[in-house]
């Protein structure tokens, strides 16, 4: 048997539970992973609070879309991007159904090795965050010498963004409430509060100009600053801001209607980012960790839309 966090409705946190269920067994290129830390990420609540629809059918829904654990079994050619999975190797794994779990049964394709440089909790943080930022640059075209604007740059993409965006060579102004402007700073961006005269005090950061915009929050404030800084559209890139993004020949990306899912992208990027890791480029922040049990209590955190870095399930 295992533990699985599954939402028994629609709506908020205290429609989740923990229940037991069997273990399958993995068939032709799948295996089960022994979940030591599963990522939180706003998608996951998303899905049951009836934002994206509220299909009975899909209750009870299993939650959770990234993992880091250890290959407890597999099946026949188990082979993922890293060559064939064995009993006992350290993975993690995006793309998941049902991550906040004690253990969780997906195609090996999933998975790549853990990165040595990151513990279990940073591990589990690794790869939601990291192949939508590595998206965003790759559709900003992003390189060395660019000036980006990132809006929201303390949250788990914000802070991958600015890692990646500086190990290319561009320089970072990132919004944030002021109590996260130190942690931008130690990772090399140059903060600025978020709020009204945002336009007004980025201009005077880089009187220069900004290059490319990205934006990771969806408030009007970013979308129009965004617009307002930024001369060329094709540079201004939301995860977020689907509706009005629509209208403004601005790119979307992602799971949203009208977005481009950037599938190989964010396939490849998932090697990338093992190896930034391991080259200690890149690093996960882990703002705090929850026993699986106290799921509710994760997602009304993250639900304010105030973590800085990353917030993490422990079977
Ligand atoms: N389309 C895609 O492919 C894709 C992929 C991943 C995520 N997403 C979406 O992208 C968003 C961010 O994800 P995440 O994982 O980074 O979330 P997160 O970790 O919860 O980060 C939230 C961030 O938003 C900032 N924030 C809150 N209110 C703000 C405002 N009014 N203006 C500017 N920043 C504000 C917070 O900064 P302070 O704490 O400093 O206030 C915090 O850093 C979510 O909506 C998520 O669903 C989309």
């Amino acid at each position: 048997m295992s533990a699985v966090v599954v939402a028994t409705a629609f709506g908020g946190s205290e429609v989740l539970s923990v229940i037991d269920e069997d273990v399958p067994t993995p068939g032709l290129g799948e295996v089960m992973v022994a979940v030591r830390a599963a990522g939180v990420n706003p998608i996951d609540f998303k899905r049951y609070s009836g934002a994206m629809g509220a299909d009975p059918s899909s209750l009870p829904m299993r939650l959770g879309v990234e993992a880091a654990g250890v290959v407890l079994s597999a099946g026949r050619d188990a082979v993922s991007q890293m060559g064939l999975l064995a009993v006992g190797d350290e993975v993690v794994g995006t793309g998941l159904s049902g991550a906040y779990a004690a253990q969780v049964l997906a195609p090996a394709t999933a998975f790549v090795r853990r990165p040595s440089t990151l513990d279990w909790q940073q591990a589990a943080g690794l790869l939601a965050t990291g192949t939508t930022a590595i998206h965003l640059l790759t559709a900003a075209d992003v390189t060395s010498g660019d000036t980006v604007l990132v809006h929201a740059a303390s949250g788990g993409v914000g802070l991958m963004v600015i890692q990646l965006a500086i190990a290319r060579g561009a320089r970072v102004i990132g919004t944030a409430s002021p109590s996260r402007h130190d942690l931008l700073r130690g990772y090399g961006a140059e903060p600025v509060a978020y709020g009204p005269g945002l336009a007004e005090r980025v201009r005077a950061l880089a009187p220069g100009g900004i290059d490319v915009a990205l934006d990771l929050v969806g408030t009007d404030e970013a979308v129009d600053v965004s617009l307002d800084l930024v001369a060329n559209r094709s540079r201004i890139v939301t995860i977020a801001a689907f509706g009005r993004g629509r209208t403004l020949g601005i790119q979307l990306l992602g799971g949203g209607p009208g977005a481009d899912p950037g599938t190989d992208i964010r396939y490849a990027a998932r090697l990338e980012l093992v190896q930034l890791a391991e080259a200690g480029t890149l690093t996960v922040i882990v703002e705090r960790a929850f026993p699986l049990a106290e799921v509710a209590a994760a997602h009304d955190l993250v639900r304010l839309g105030h973590t800085a870095g990353k917030v993490v399930l422990v079977p």
